[in-house]
């Protein structure tokens, strides 16, 4: 019995080495973490059990038969973050570049599969060469067998991927069907296709770092969602983001406690919105007034800024938070504004966390450019999102919410639950000055003025919206996160279906 155990022992030590002392030597001098390394930082301290150790690949070629490591370049299992279960795959770039074989790949749907079954969030770290060439067309059906997982987990439960080294190829697939992506700057990247091809098809000279790195991905594209300087932090991250998170489609936000007073008045806020209503101001300070312990998780910061994603809790509980920032192109939606916000209130949605929305929006942002690459689409998107949105949706309007952008943020009429505005509101079909010299075309500059001041007096505020019941209250500022905490708990028990459907059909 002892030998036995002596030689699992053994067996185990073996595998636990991966690619060899070698290659974690040279994965440690590029300043990345191996696979085993991340999932002991991300996961709580002795949590993570692993399944799958001693999976070898079955490829016979090119001399592969002679050349198998036990688990075959992915380490796969689960564990606890701060006590909730994780499924985590990580691909330990020391095996065959971590790229991935038909067993790789049953590997990581053994976890997504589990995952769905109990009801727990994945989270996978990618760091690989791509399709294991040797294994061809065996390798590309185990990805397609990945993507398959990924869309039927989504939606049932979070998906997290960690990119943490070369992610190419179809490889960027998987990921970019999760939900969120972050990277680790100057070691991970994602392309279809890499440099080298760029240059034989196109000319263009690039490097990995332009074409697909962490700061091109959270900057320009957005396919991924935030860089970090190193494995560490990301990991670190990671754990931070998960706590927000629901475990799966089926269970509540959870909860954390918090001593931060559900009724703490913030008296700064009265002052915040300035005399000139051109002057910007920072919504994130209001975001963090609002929110638990000024804590936010914030969702794409370095894209799209004009409008603010992210995570925070109300006594607790987790609230996503959608906020115009004025302080970026006055706010205005814009394409990439748009496109952002409707991923996260659809997210949101899917996982039953309710979504604060501050509003000071001047509209749609105008121009060809924006016409000619679909604005009308892209805006429909965030239209789309909050009009199907059936979580509980409370909606504050600071300053300004014009034209078809009132409609848009939430408002009553895409049945937001409660609908407050500061007393500094505007609600309106445009700014006054539009307003008028379109109505007033042709008439003196002191005209225009004189009707200006009028349209003012008569509209930038936010009585006549509350006339009409399209505004539930009219509140100050300062208690701002009383009033939002107390409607969360009024709509906790928040019944709302949509009409059956197979899926909907929002414009892509
Ligand atoms: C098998 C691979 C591999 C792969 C790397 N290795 N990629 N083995 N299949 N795809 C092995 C290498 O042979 C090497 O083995 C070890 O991993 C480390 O690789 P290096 O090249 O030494 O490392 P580095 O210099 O850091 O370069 C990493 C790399 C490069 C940029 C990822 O290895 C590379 O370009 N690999 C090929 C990428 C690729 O074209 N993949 C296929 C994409 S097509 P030893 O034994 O020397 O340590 C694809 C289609 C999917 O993915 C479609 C799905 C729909």
């Amino acid at each position: 019995m002892s030998d036995i155990i002596a030689q699992l022992e053994v067996k185990r030590a073996e595998a636990m080495l991966g690619g060899g002392q070698k290659r974690i030597d040279s994965q440690h001098a590029k300043g990345k973490l191996t696979a085993r390394e991340r999932i002991e930082i991300l996961l709580d301290e002795g949590s993570f059990e692993e399944i799958d150790m001693y999976v070898e690949h079955n490829c016979v070629d090119f001399g592969m038969e002679e050349t198998k490591i036990a688990g075959d370049g992915v380490v796969t299992g689960s564990g606890t973050i701060n006590g909730r279960l994780i499924f985590v795959f990580s691909q330990d770039f020391t095996v065959f570049g971590g790229s991935l074989s038909e067993r790789h790949a049953e590997k990581i749907c053994k976890i997504l599969e589990n995952a769905m079954k109990v009801g727990a969030p994945v989270i996978g770290i990618n760091d690989s060469g791509g399709a294991r060439i040797q294994e061809g067309v065996a390798s590309l059906g185990g990805y397609a067998d990945v993507f398959q997982r990924n869309v039927l987990a989504s939606g049932v439960v979070p998906q997290l991927s960690l990119i943490m080294g070369p992610c190419a190829g179809g490889a960027v697939y998987s990921p970019a069907m999760t939900d969120f992506i972050f990277m680790v700057k100057d070691s991970s990247y994602m392309f279809v296709t890499g440099p080298d091809v760029v240059k034989t098809v196109t000319n263009e000279i690039v490097t990995q770092e332009e074409l697909g790195g962490a700061v091109t991905h959270t900057t320009k594209t957005s396919v991924a969602d935030v860089a970090y300087e190193n494995d560490i932090e990301a990991l670190l991250a990671a754990r931070d983001f998960i706590d927000y998170m629901p475990l799966s489609n089926r269970e509540e936000v959870p909860e954390r406690p918090t001593a931060d007073p559900w009724d703490r008045l913030e008296e700064s806020l009265d002052t915040l919105i300035p005399a000139n209503a051109n002057q910007p101001y920072d919504m994130h300070e209001v975001i963090r007034k609002m929110v638990d312990e000024g804590e936010f998780f914030e969702i794409q910061p370095a894209h799209a800024d004009n409008i603010i994603c992210g995570f925070g809790r109300m006594e607790g509980s987790t609230v996503g938070v959608v906020a115009n920032q004025p302080m970026v192109l006055a706010g205005c939606l814009d394409i990439n504004a748009s496109k952002k916000a409707a991923r996260f209130v659809r997210y949101c949605d899917a996982f039953n966390i309710p979504i604060v929305t501050l509003v000071d929006v001047p509209g749609f942002l105008p121009g060809t450019s924006q016409e000619h690459n679909g604005i009308i689409k892209h805006g429909a998107k965030l239209l789309f999102a909050y009009a199907e949105a059936t979580v509980p949706k409370i909606t504050i309007i600071t300053r300004k919410a014009y034209g078809g952008a009132y409609d848009v943020m939430a408002s009553k009429h895409l049945r937001g639950d409660l609908n407050y505005a500061w007393p500094t509101a505007e609600i309106a079909v445009m700014g006054a000055k539009g307003a008028v010299e379109i109505i007033f075309r042709g008439k003196t500059t002191e005209e225009i003025a004189e009707h200006t001041a009028e349209y003012e007096a008569r509209f930038a505020n936010p009585f006549i919206a509350a006339q009409k019941g399209f505004i539930d209250e009219v509140i100050m500022p300062h208690s701002t996160r009383r009033r939002v905490a107390l409607g969360l708990r009024k709509l906790r028990n928040k019944q709302l279906e949509n009409p059956w459907k197979k899926h909907d059909n929002i414009p892509l």
